[in-house]
């Protein structure tokens, strides 16, 4: 399989290079902004087909999920018609497709993880465009699966954890939101996930169990919860206090909880899915070293 990878410079776009080198039966592309702009159909149309391009992981969004609530237009474009354009360039060429999307298509009330047949009800704009862009890649005929993720961290880009190591340094004590609750993903593991699922057959629809399912890292965390442990894997003094999400505005609404139910994807691609806190060490000690 030619494979490209669109936003290749984010973080699960660079996780995914990192660990292209042991998967030899796919032939790598990988490309992000400037150089393949995915909101540019006949740009994206005519690389695919020149470079006859077979598959494609799409890592390109717009993830500023505050900044959305006032660049919708920018985040309609990247996140549903960005994807509607690879799902059409797609079809010229009979390829396949792994789309990313994400949590916050939930409206976080809930007290169960959530499956893939729940719902969806998103209580901002960058998880409304995402949910658009769901739907430009479960309403195509090309074999395609959307992977909803939560809480993406990685050693690189700009994440949760690198902001918790960076102000563990830096100050005595901080306070973090504990009333609300989901599971962080290391984007290495998310990344292997995806290479397994395109190389365990290729002549195997990937789509042939349905187009929609659910991975984060095992486990449930509060952001207080995760902030503690990165302390403590970090090895820093600094003191973490609970806050709630009311003590702490921000532009957008976040679900108060939002833990996905992994049971599909676990059982129709036969993948395990490593526990958070052994994750977290796991990036920590990349960090670190
Ligand atoms: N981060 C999270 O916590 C989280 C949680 C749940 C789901 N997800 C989803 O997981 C996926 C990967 O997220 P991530 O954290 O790896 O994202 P990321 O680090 O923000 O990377 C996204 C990449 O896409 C690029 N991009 C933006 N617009 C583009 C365009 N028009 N054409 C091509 N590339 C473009 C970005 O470039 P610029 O930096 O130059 O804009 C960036 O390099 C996304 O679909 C995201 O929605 C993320």
């Amino acid at each position: 399989m030619k494979l490209l990878i669109t936003g290749s410079n984010g973080q699960l776009g660079s996780e995914i290079r990192v660990l292209s080198a042991s998967y030899k039966s796919l032939n790598f592309i990988f490309k992000d902004l400037p150089d393949l702009d995915i909101c540019n159909l006949k740009e994206l149309q005519n690389f695919i087909t020149k470079n006859k391009i077979t598959g494609v992981i799409n890592c390109a969004a717009y993830t500023a999920v505050d900044k959305a609530e006032e660049d919708e237009g920018i985040a309609k474009n990247v996140n549903s018609k960005g994807v509607s354009n690879i799902v059409k360039a797609l079809q010229k060429v009979n390829g396949k497709l792994i789309h990313i999307s994400t949590d916050y298509v939930f409206n976080g009330d809930h007290f169960l993880p959530y499956k893939e047949s729940d719902p969806v009800s998103p209580i901002g704009v960058y998880g409304a465009t995402k949910r658009a862009g769901e739907l430009a890649v479960i309403n195509s005929a090309i074999d395609s699966i959307v992977i909803r993720t939560s809480w993406l961290y990685s050693s690189y880009g700009n994440n949760f954890v690198k902001t918790m190591l960076r102000l563990g340094n830096e100050k005595e004590s901080l306070e973090v939101i504990s009333d609300q609750v989901g599971t962080p993903t290391y984007a290495r593991d998310l990344a292997k996930t995806c290479l397994e699922i395109l190389c365990r057959d290729s002549s195997n629809e990937i789509s042939e169990n349905g187009k929609l399912y659910h991975y984060s890292n095992d486990g449930v965390a509060s952001w207080y919860d995760f902030a503690k442990e990165i302390m403590t894997l970090g090895e820093m003094n600094c003191k973490v206090h609970p806050i709630q999400t009311k003590d702490y505005p921000t532009l957008a609404k976040r679900p108060q909880y939002s833990v996905l139910n992994k049971s599909k994807i676990k059982t129709d691609f036969d993948i395990e899915i490593p526990y958070w806190r052994d994750s977290l060490k796991e990036c920590i000690e990349k960090i670190k070293s």
